[in-house]
């Protein structure tokens, strides 16, 4: 009697993602990403996070909130994104966070004085600017990135507040209020995840470099002259989230700062770059920062920043380890290492734990007998996981509709179910299907999600 889909043909070939635009096709049909403000024609390099790509980004947000502060020794904090403008002046952002700038007289175009040889001329798109003969640049001058804008009604310079353009120094004027208040003692570190801005001059390539963005940042407080060993440890800590989320090693890589690309204030600096289709580029930085925040801050603040370590009697101010990964770049690896077009299908071949539904469930008909049970079911499910439902066309179509949005699992209610209370199980990557009880659905799903590995 039973009419469930048997084994899906399996094609040989497949694809991965070669270019942004399938990707933001993909998420824009399925309810991923949107362009900011589309019915105005959108606004440069803003985009916002629909239905599943909200849920997505809140997994990968729990899966880092979860690795940093399910341990003893990090606290989290949400500080707010206006902070008193010394902090900026303090942190060297007013003075130093420009970029140099030049302007094509010609096509008005604007761009990045040291990326020109990334960039393509207005008016001829197979030169770079300023090659093309009637196309002349401006003399390069330098850009804050900060944003600006003014607290209070008066908007003179003396009301002046920026944008922050990264969390931590949120987390460094925090220092003693959490270290005392949580009374732990060093090495510790301070969790945070929040939004950051900053006034891209050359913002693109869909959410890889934005003006609005997440950071998932963590600054650890050591004692000076253990931070190189710190630094090490955090350096395989942090690569292994990657590959916990599903990033293939063999996409991943560490690319250590130079002397040239050194800020002045860090000891060492490396970036985690992810292999994207536009080439390797960094998710995240891990850096040694040395007491250069800390003291700043005790010098623009005036208030003494120190730390008193009991056991030795001696104060000192900490050296900072910091760990900073874009929340939406994160997201963008996770989204290209997901996808692949195999034959007929499109999947992404997400972590379930980061997948925005962990299973679907479908009547095989639309008869009141099935839906009774599928209801059911689908009931019991979502008591355990974020579920969907869908009836509408063929099982195969309604695979593919959970293979594009990443669902690991679909499970199909049929008339022999009905008899002996069993479902149809199928698994997205393999597309293997198994009759099991209903009552061991959800042992069976968990164990499956533990023991996911990517291919
Ligand atoms: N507190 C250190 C700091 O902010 P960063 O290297 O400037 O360091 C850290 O930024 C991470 O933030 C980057 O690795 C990247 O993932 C993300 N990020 C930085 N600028 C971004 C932008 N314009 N759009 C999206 N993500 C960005």
């Amino acid at each position: 009697m039973s009419d469930t889909p048997k084994i899906e043909a399996v094609t040989p070939e497949v694809k991965e993602l070669s270019n942004f635009q399938d990707l933001v096709s993909l998420c824009k049909r399925r309810g991923f990403i949107f362009p900011s403000s589309e019915i105005y024609g959108g606004i440069g390099s803003c985009w916002d996070y629909g239905p599943l790509g909200v849920e997505l980004k809140l997994n990968i947000k729990e899966s880092w909130w979860r690795a940093m502060t399910n341990r003893d020794d990090i606290e989290g904090l949400d500080a707010s994104i206006l902070m008193h403008p010394r902090t900026w002046e303090a942190s060297g952002h007013v003075e130093g966070f420009v970029d140099p700038l030049v302007d094509c007289k010609t096509c008005k175009g604007r761009f990045r004085a040291d990326k020109l040889e990334h960039a393509n001329c207005g008016k001829k798109s197979s030169m770079r600017p300023g090659q093309y003969s009637e196309c002349q640049l401006t003399e390069p001058r330098n850009f804050n990135l900060m944003f600006k804008t003014f607290m209070g009604p008066v908007e003179d310079s003396a009301s002046v507040v920026y944008l922050r353009p990264e969390t931590a120094q949120g987390i460094f004027v925090n220092f003693e209020n959490v270290q005392q208040s949580s009374r732990q003692k060093i090495p510790f570190g301070i969790a945070q995840i929040g939004k950051a801005f900053r006034n891209e001059i050359t913002p693109g390539n869909f959410i890889f470099r934005t003006r609005e963005f997440e950071q998932m940042e963590m600054q650890y407080f050591v004692k000076p002259g253990t931070d190189m060993d710190s630094f090490e440890q955090w350096k395989q800590t942090r690569i292994d989230w990657h590959l916990s989320n599903g990033l293939r090693r063999s996409k991943l890589r560490f690319h250590q700062h130079g002397p040239t690309e050194l800020d002045h204030y860090a000891r060492a600096a490396f970036d985690v770059e992810y292999e994207f289709p536009i080439g390797w580029q960094e998710i995240e930085g891990i850096h040694n920062r040395s007491d250069f925040d800390l003291r700043r801050h005790q010098e623009f603040s005036g208030k003494k920043i120190e730390y008193f370590e009991e056991a030795t009697k001696e104060k000192f101010v900490p050296f900072v380890i910091e760990t900073s990964v874009g929340c939406d770049r994160a997201l963008l690896a996770t989204l290209c290492d997901a996808y692949r077009v195999e034959g007929e299908r499109t999947v992404l071949k997400l972590h379930p734990k980061l997948a925005p539904y962990k299973v679907a469930v479908f009547p095989l008909m639309k008869k009141p007998e099935l839906l009774e049970m599928t209801d059911k079911i689908y009931g019991g499910l979502k008591k355990h996981f974020r579920a969907t439902y869908d009836e509408s066309g063929t099982i195969g179509k309604r695979y593919r509709r959970q293979d594009e949005i990443g669902t690991p699992f679909c499970v199909t209610i049929d008339y022999d179910g009905l008899a002996d209370n069993t479902v149809t199980i199928r698994e997205r990557d393999g597309m293997t299907q198994e009759r099991i009880s209903a009552d061991k659905l959800v042992g069976y799903i968990n164990d499956k999600m533990s023991t996911w590995k990517s291919e």
